[in-house]
């Protein structure tokens, strides 16, 4: 337990503390997307109650692996703060860093610090910053490398589309492949990540004899992760996950390192915004390769 601004104490994450850090996290992203919306945006809502049911299903089993990864701030006895993190082989992930609106200031150092005990011996490390400058400011001073992360949204031309064959649903017998590919692009597999992520989007993948790659895709048509061998499987698992929607079609964390998916962008008629920064310790940002908001 640590000890700063008074009557502040850090401790560890318990599973009836999940909903409670739900709604902070709710609470301290809506306040984000207020105070960065553009004038052209709609009027940010708060996490619809699908999201937050996913957001505790997915603490709760991190809180289950990385239970020393998982810590609350708790103000003059109320619980105002949270921070969840995971550790991979030898990559160390944040996975959710919030402090209530009105209790910001101090308290998020001390969270940090706690969940960075849980990155000790990991050589790698990795988060998804908003663009909230306190969590620009912790980052930087944690020794993370921030790189700008663009967004691309839209309905999707299908008309300039690849041949997809070869894509296909993934199965249970895919999983060490996928870890292999992991490892190869962002250093370290992703484990149980996989069947976690399996449960909130549908997996493609590609597995030809020279090259590999998967995609997730949730039912909103938002891109949740992709890795690929190569940047043109990426582009055809990329192709594949959108051209899936009729509707709206979102593709975020694409960092500069990845412009092969602006290419796709840019023929399938989305429009590019950047939003927030991948932060990164002891690597450089990976590609072929589109992260996951919390699993990295
Ligand atoms: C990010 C967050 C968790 C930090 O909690 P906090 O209690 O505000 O954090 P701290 O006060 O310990 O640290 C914030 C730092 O930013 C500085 N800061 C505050 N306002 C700032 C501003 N407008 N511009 C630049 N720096 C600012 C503070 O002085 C402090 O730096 P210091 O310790 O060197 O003085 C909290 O602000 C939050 O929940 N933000 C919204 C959600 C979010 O963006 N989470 C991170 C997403 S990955």
């Amino acid at each position: 337990m640590a000890e700063s601004r008074e009557g502040l104490v850090v401790r560890p994450m318990r599973l009836e503390d999940v909903e409670v850090a739900e709604q902070i996290s709710a609470e301290a992203f809506l306040q984000v997307d207020r105070a960065t919306r553009r004038a052209t945006d709609p009027e940010p809502e708060r996490r619809p109650a699908a999201r937050s049911q996913r957001w505790i299903d997915r603490t709760s089993s991190l809180l289950a692996t990385d239970g020393p990864g998982c810590w609350v701030a708790d103000l003059d006895g109320r619980t105002v703060g949270m921070a969840t993190s995971l550790r991979r082989e030898t990559l160390w992930a944040l996975a959710t860093f919030a402090v209530l609106p009105d209790a910001q200031g101090g308290i998020g150092r001390p969270l940090l610090e706690a969940a960075l005990q849980h990155s000790v011996g990991c050589l790698r490390g990795m988060l998804s910053s908003s663009s909230d400058p306190r969590a620009v400011r912790r980052y930087l001073a944690a020794g993370f490398d921030l790189h700008p992360q663009m967004v691309m949204t839209g309905q999707v031309d299908r008309s300039a589309a690849p041949s997809l064959r070869g894509v296909r649903e993934a199965t249970p017998g895919d999983l060490d492949e996928l870890d292999s590919l992991d490892r190869r692009v962002r250093g370290a597999g992703r484990g149980h990540d996989h069947l976690l992520l399996a449960q909130t989007g549908r997996a493609m993948v590609v597995t030809d004899r020279a090259s590999s790659g998967y995609v997730y895709v949730g039912d909103t048509g938002s891109v949740l992760a992709l890795a690929a061998t190569d940047r043109r499987t990426a582009s055809r698992l990329l192709w594949a996950a959108i051209s899936r929607s009729d509707g709206e079609v979102e593709v975020p964390h694409v960092t500069g390192a990845n412009q092969w998916a602006l290419r796709v962008g840019l023929d399938a008629g989305l429009t590019v915004r950047t939003e927030g920064y991948l932060g990164v310790r002891g690597m450089k940002p990976p590609a072929p390769y589109l992260h996951h908001g919390a699993l990295l």
